[in-house]
C-alpha cells in the first residue's frame, strides 16, 4: 500500500519550495496529503498543491463541505509521516506550547506519526531565544526539528534560516519512511 506523507504548509516565503517537495514526493508514488495554514495561502494557491498532490487540500478547521467532522484526526492516523515545510516561527511557537487553533496546528497535536520540521525564516527570527528555545522543546519532545541552510535569504540579509534544499528535504523524508 502507498505510504502517506501529510505535508503541513505554513507562511513563509519558502512555501513555494514546499510545492517542489510536493510534486517529487507524488512523482515517487507516496500518497500526498497537504494542509495550508491561512499564511500560507498568501503565498501559495490550494489549487497548487491540489494540482501537485491530485488530491483536495485542506485549509479550513470547520470546512462545512468536508465529509468528516474529524477530519484533523483521520489525516494524523492516516499520515505515515508528517513533515512541517517550512516551518515558520509562528507554528513552531505554537506547537512548542500546545496550541492547536488552526488545521495544522490541531492535526499535529494527534499525530502519532514522526513529525519532521523544517523551519525557515529571517536570521534575526531564527536566532531570537525565543524560537530557539521553542525548538529545543520540540526535540526533547521527540520532534524532529532540522536545521537551517546560511545564505541569502529572500529578504536581502545573509545568515542562517533559510529552508534547506528542497531535495535534501525530500531525500531526508524518503529516508523517515525507510526506518
Ligand atoms: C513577505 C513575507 C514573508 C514572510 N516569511 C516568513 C518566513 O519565511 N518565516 C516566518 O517564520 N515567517 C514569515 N513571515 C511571517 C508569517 O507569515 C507570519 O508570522 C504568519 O502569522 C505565520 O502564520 P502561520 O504560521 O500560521 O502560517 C512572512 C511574512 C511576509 C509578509
Amino acid at each position: 500500500m502507498k505510504k502517506t506523507i501529510l505535508i503541513g504548509v505554513s507562511g513563509g516565503i519558502a512555501a513555494y519550495k514546499a510545492v517542489e517537495i510536493a510534486n517529487q514526493l507524488k512523482k515517487d508514488g507516496y500518497n500526498v496529503e497537504v494542509i495550508m495554514t491561512k499564511a500560507a495561502q498568501e503565498f501559495v494557491t490550494p489549487l497548487t498543491f491540489k494540482t501537485m498532490s491530485h488530491n483536495p487540500v485542506v485549509t479550513d478547521m470547520f470546512d462545512p463541505v468536508r465529509e468528516w467532522d474529524t477530519k484533523h484526526i483521520d489525516m494524523a492516523k492516516a499520515a505515515d509521516v508528517f513533515v512541517i515545510v517550512p516551518a515558520t516561527a509562528n507554528v513552531i511557537g505554537k506547537i512548542a506550547n500546545g496550541i492547536a487553533d488552526d488545521m495544522l496546528t490541531t492535526t499535529v497535536m494527534a499525530a502519532r506519526s514522526p513529525v519532521l520540521i523544517f523551519p525557515a525564516m529571517n536570521t534575526f527570527m531564527y536566532e531570537n531565544p525565543i524560537v530557539q528555545e521553542n525548538i529545543e522543546k520540540l526535540k526533547r519532545h521527540g520532534y524532529h526539528v532540522y536545521d537551517t541552510a546560511s545564505g541569502e535569504l529572500a529578504c536581502g540579509d545573509i545568515g542562517k534560516g533559510k529552508l534547506m534544499n528542497w531535495e535534501a528535504v525530500v531525500k531526508e523524508i524518503e529516508r523517515k519512511l525507510e526506518e
